[in-house]
This record gives C-alpha cells, sequence and structure tokens, in this order.
C-alpha cells in the first residue's frame, strides 16, 4: 500500500520535526517509556532549577523519586513500566521543570499542575484521569 506507506511517512517526518522543534534547547534526550503505567503526583507545583550546559540530568517521570525532580532510580522497584527523561543542554539556563508529571512538554512545567485532576488528587497518588 504505496499511499498509506506516503501517508505514514509524512507522520513520521511531522514527529520529527515536532520533536526538534519541542527539544531544540535540548542537546540529547531519551524517549519517555510509552507503557500505559501512570505516575503519581510528587508536587502540584513545578520545580525551578538551574541547569548546566552539557550536565546529563534524568527527570523523574514516576514521581516517587525522594530527589524531585530528578530521577533518585526508586522507579525500578515502584514503577518499572516508567522509565527518567534523560537529556543534557547546549547551554546553561533556568526553568521550571514539572513536579505534577503530567506534563505535554517533559521535562517542562507546561501548567497542567494548574487542572482540576492535578489539584483535586492526593499528594504520592495517581489521580484520576
Ligand atoms: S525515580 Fe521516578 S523516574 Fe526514576
Amino acid at each position: 500500500m504505496p499511499g498509506l506507506r506516503k501517508a505514514s511517512g509524512l507522520v513520521a517526518s511531522a514527529a520529527g520535526s515536532f520533536r526538534r522543534l519541542f527539544f531544540s534547547q535540548i542537546r540529547s534526550c531519551s524517549v519517555l517509556s510509552t507503557s500505559s503505567a501512570k505516575p503519581v503526583i510528587a508536587a502540584k507545583e513545578p520545580f525551578p532549577v538551574d541547569l548546566q550546559a552539557r550536565k546529563p540530568y534524568a527527570w523523574c517521570a514516576c514521581g516517587h523519586s525522594q530527589k524531585q525532580p530528578f530521577c533518585d532510580g526508586t522507579h525500578k522497584k515502584n514503577a518499572p513500566e516508567i522509565s527518567p527523561l534523560r537529556f543534557t543542554l547546549e547551554e546553561a539556563k533556568k526553568a521550571w521543570l514539572c513536579g505534577c508529571k503530567y506534563t505535554k512538554n517533559p521535562p517542562y512545567c507546561d501548567g497542567t499542575h494548574k487542572e482540576d485532576f492535578v489539584q483535586k488528587a492526593d499528594l504520592h497518588a495517581q489521580p484520576q484521569v
């Protein structure tokens, strides 16, 4: 099916462009797990951090880390289906890293923590989404 192959190529190309746009400041990153496992809410506000250039970071995606917003390896025991987002930056910058773990722009806050499903949920629990 050449049409289907062409269409899937366009989707892949669009996804690549989107990824390049989204992570234009990020030098490299790993992809989040695609499993259906849901993170717990670590915080209901973002974490302000000073990120350094070329330093490897691992943003906690599961919400269980005791070193928020970064991974401390707890996901291996408490959420083995979820992996941290590993990234490095070309340039140092101040950033607000997501604490609720439901951002659509990881590792950065996109304001999702203001939504009811986060604000009405218990800390360290999975929200009803
Ligand atoms: S402890 Fe949360 S992703 Fe590693």
